[in-house]
């Protein structure tokens, strides 16, 4: 595996994969890599030049947000991506990704006003301008996203297909922990006692999915139920809601619906949702 920070070595290195006839497969991370990173560098195909960018992007954290304090593993990522089969890990310095007087934005409309957009204003355009530049960092790809971030995954295939970039976007199934819990860079900061309230998350859309099993298509009690537990275990509550799974506007029928949730256990922000079909 070749760690690579500067850019350029990057480009030939991708370059060179396509010229011998190889896909490129680009999996984006904020590192503090755990086994719901792996499982996207595990999705890539395996004959393909896989490349996993580690890079906290201060575009995407707001005022009081945890910038500072997000994990930084950089050892214990490298040897994770070398028993993964990758075969780049990009771990650029601020400075190589900001040129001097940066001055740019990827913004996608409509899809970042709501759920995470209203709670979290400005997030999305710092991840999109960052991953649009680790698109052009890396050329033509197929790059690997979790549904873990749903909102996200729906944002980044609408900017590839807005603005015709050369990038095919796949989107890979959320990793858990045995009893429920998403895997998440932030579970860390869990305390014993946060992280079993933490669960209310996975147990509020469990309830969901079992009533859409019964067959209730009604939004207002689907999210009740994915709430209760919620706000009977979390600390604050941002939003539960049932939504149609390309428009993210509120479900009003339909094959297939996403239930998302946002709460804060302690002082950690924990986001899950889960796909009802
Ligand atoms: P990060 O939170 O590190 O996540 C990187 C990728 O891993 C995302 O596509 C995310 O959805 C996926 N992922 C995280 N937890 C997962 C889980 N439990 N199961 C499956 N996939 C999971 O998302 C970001 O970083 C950033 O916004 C980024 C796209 C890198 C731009 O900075």
């Amino acid at each position: 595996m070749r760690d690579v920070a500067e850019l350029s070595v990057l480009w030939d290195l991708c370059e060179g994969a396509r010229r011998e006839g190889r896909t490129v497969s680009l999996v984006p991370t904020m590192g503090a890599l755990h086994a719901g990173h792996a499982s996207l560098m595990d999705a890539a195909a395996p004959d393909s030049f896989c490349v996993v960018s580690v890079f906290v992007n201060p575009l995407q954290f707001g005022a009081g947000e945890d910038l500072d304090r997000y994990p930084r593993t950089l050892d214990a990522d490298r040897a994770l991506c070398a028993s993964h089969g990758v075969d780049a890990l990009f771990a650029p310095a601020p400075n190589a990704v900001f040129p001097d007087g940066f001055s740019s934005q990827v913004r996608v409309g409509g899809l970042t006003d709501r759920l995470e957009g209203v709670h979290r204003p400005g997030h999305f355009d710092g991840m999109t301008t960052i991953v649009a530049k680790l698109f052009g960092m890396v050329g033509k790809s197929t790059a690997y996203f979790g549904q873990k971030d749903y909102q996200q995954l729906q944002i980044v295939k609408r900017m590839a297909r807005d603005l015709n970039l050369p990038i095919k976007i796949v989107g890979c199934p959320i990793v858990r922990e045995d009893d429920g819990l998403a895997r998440s860079s932030r579970n860390r900061y869990l305390s014993p006692d946060e992280r079993a309230r933490a669960l209310s998350l996975s147990r509020g859309l469990a309830a969901a999915e079992s009533l859409w099993a019964k067959g209730i298509r009604d939004r207002s009690t689907l999210e009740h139920a994915a709430l209760e537990p919620v706000e009977a275990a979390a600390d604050r509550v941002d939003y539960v809601e049932a939504v149609h799974p390309e428009s993210l506007e509120p479900y009003t029928g339909g094959p297939r619906c996403v239930v998302l949730v946002a709460a804060h256990v302690g002082s950690t922000r924990l986001i899950d949702n889960r796909v009802l079909d």
